[in-house]
């Protein structure tokens, strides 16, 4: 039974450079980390994701990595690693960490071998060409810096491939020496105790003529050994695959059950914002119904945002250009395919607004994952570079650097947020544990409530029809618990008719205050009324009404 842990899991995305420093060098560290483990269980979180942490010369921040089998020096030490594993299980919290299968570090010594030509024993580690005229259906997904996706090797006289930045040549997977070399990776961190991977950009691993390089049958069939390794000897475990693609093409992630244990919810998560740009249900209620359902051991990863920017790529033109008209104006906003920005930014820092994101996040099919600081509302900094901007220090107090770190301000990573709005002399940890009133409490509740019913991990969605669009109301429900939600996503106060004829007789029992309403008559809608932005999540109870 434990073995499905993920299906009722809080994840918690975090980058250790970003979360806390000990050493007073301007880099958060694992030792940092630990010591705010105590806070991730306050809040309520079982399972923390980690961003990587190998030796990397940090050109895609850590999705460069220079080697496999260590941690970056600036982050710590094995021991600290296992310390941190064991600190962490200590809490009931797990800890699933980042398997970068399609690409290395170009400062990778497999590479740096690789380009003295075919004669090195590395050399077919990577995808070499004469030309660029091949696999030229690819996409190029780093669209605002790369131009292609070969680059041409002065040393080797041939091009190399890559997907992502120049700086990260791919894997070549047809190498059965590199399909067995990234076994043996996967084998190493789970020997030291990490509960899972987030399986980085898993469509591209094989290339074939004529197609466009992604979702290839022959990636499936290594996930499945990948998968096979788990299932046999550490069955614990999980894979979560990152994977933007269509709903068609993503749910193939999930195989039989047999390939990934859980895949992010690329498809639902642009249609959440596109609902609340559009005061309207249907793009939430359009996705969810074109997501056939999933084997019954596997789960959706639910996100609002991480430490990328918000992708587009799985959306209409038309439906793109609004989602830039709303949400990013300033063109300083955008890159490649997407709106890099916070949460509370994107949606104006509207408290209403915020809570309603997340009531949907913890109701909606899945398991969901909370990026770090915007569980207090961080704000973002869009001058600085790449996705800089969204993976600042987080903010834990009003001390210098935010009680991020000790050392000089200059010395950090990145600049800590200042801007009015958003300053760490209000936005942070400290002034949210104390306040009852404060979107971290308010998270702490959700995450508390929605945890002691299983039915939003495990259940099934009916959605409720309704007659009036702007407002969006379903029902979660497993043989045991009927849940029901319902949301205004307009600005103004609104009234619903719903029809509940299947639920006559039971009262619903609101999630957050425990008040019971009036019992589901029969025969009649019931009419159920919410202020703007706002939402009620209520269990439904078959109570002793005499
Ligand atoms: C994934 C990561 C992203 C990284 C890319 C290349 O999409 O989330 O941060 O840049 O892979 O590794």
């Amino acid at each position: 039974m434990d073995n499905l842990w993920y299906k009722n899991a809080v994840i918690y995305e975090l980058s250790i450079k970003a979360f806390k420093d000990s050493s007073s060098d301007g880099k958060g560290d694992i030792p940092g980390l630990i010591s705010k483990l105590d806070y991730l269980c306050w809040l309520g979180i079982n399972c923390i994701w980690m961003l990587p942490i190998y030796p990397s010369p940090g050109l895609d921040d850590g999705y460069d990595i220079s080697d496999y089998y260590s941690i970056d020096p600036a982050y710590g030490t094995m021991d600290d690693f296992k310390e941190l594993i064991a600190q962490a299980h200590l809490r009931g919290i797990r800890i699933i960490g980042e398997l970068v299968l399609n690409h290395t570090s170009d400062r990778h010594p497999w590479f740096l071998d690789a380009k003295k030509g075919p004669e090195s024993e590395y050399h077919n580690y990577y995808v070499w060409s004469d030309t660029y005229k091949k696999y030229e259906d690819a996409r190029i997904i780093f669209s605002d810096t790369e131009r292609s996706n070969w680059t041409w090797c002065d040393e080797c006289g041939k091009y190399y491939w890559h997907r992502f930045f120049s700086s990260q040549p791919d894997l070549n997977f047809e190498n059965e020496k590199v399909r067995e070399e990234m076994k043996r990776v996967f084998r190493f961190w789970f020997e030291l105790g990490l509960d899972g991977f987030r399986v980085d950009a898993v469509p591209y691993l094989f290339e074939r003529e004529g197609t466009d390089c992604e979702n290839l049958p022959e990636t499936h069939q290594y996930i499945r050994e990948l998968r096979k390794i788990i299932d046999e000897e550490y069955p614990d475990r999980i894979l979560l695959a990152e994977a933007n693609q269509w709903p068609e093409d993503l749910i193939k992630y999930f195989g039989d059950g047999d390939e990934f244990h859980m895949a992010f919810n690329f498809p639902l998560m642009p249609r959440i914002f596109m609902a609340f740009q559009k005061e309207n249900s249907e793009p939430i209620i359009n996705i969810i119904k074109q997501i056939p359902d999933i084997p019954s051991n596997c789960q959706w990863a639910v996100f609002l945002r991480n430490h990328d920017e918000l992708t587009l790529e799985m959306c209409t033109d038309e439906e793109r250009d609004d989602m830039y008209n709303l949400y990013a104006k300033d063109k300083r906003m955008q890159i490649n395919m997407g709106i890099r920005r916070r949460l509370n930014p994107l949606l104006d820092n509207d408290r209403r607004k915020v809570e309603l994101a997340y009531a949907l996040l913890f109701t909606l099919p899945g398991t969901p994952v909370i990026y770090y600081g915007d569980e207090i509302g961080m704000g973002d900094n869009i001058y600085l570079g790449d996705r800089n901007g969204v993976r600042t220090p987080m903010q834990w107090n009003e001390d210098r650097n935010a009680g991020f770190s000790d050392s000089k301000p200059s010395m950090l990573y990145s600049p800590v947020i200042i801007d009015p709005e958003y300053n760490y002399n209000a936005v942070n940890v400290e002034a949210q544990v104390s306040s009852p009133s404060s979107l971290l409490s308010f998270i702490k509740r959700l995450i508390n409530k929605s945890k002691s019913h299983m039915v939003f991990g495990n259940g099934y969605i009916d959605f409720i029809e309704t007659n009036n669009k702007k407002i969006l109301a379903y029902i979660r429900f497993d043989n045991e618990e009927k849940a029901l939600c319902v949301f205004n996503l307009s600005s103004k106060a609104e009234a619903v008719k719903l029809d509940l004829q299947e639920y006559t007789g039971l009262t619903p029992v609101e999630l957050l205050g425990g008040s019971a309403f009036p019992v589901i008559p029969e025969n009649e809608n019931y009419i159920i009324t919410l202020s703007h932005h706002s939402f009620l999540i209520f269990m439904l109870e078959q109570r002793d009404n005499s």
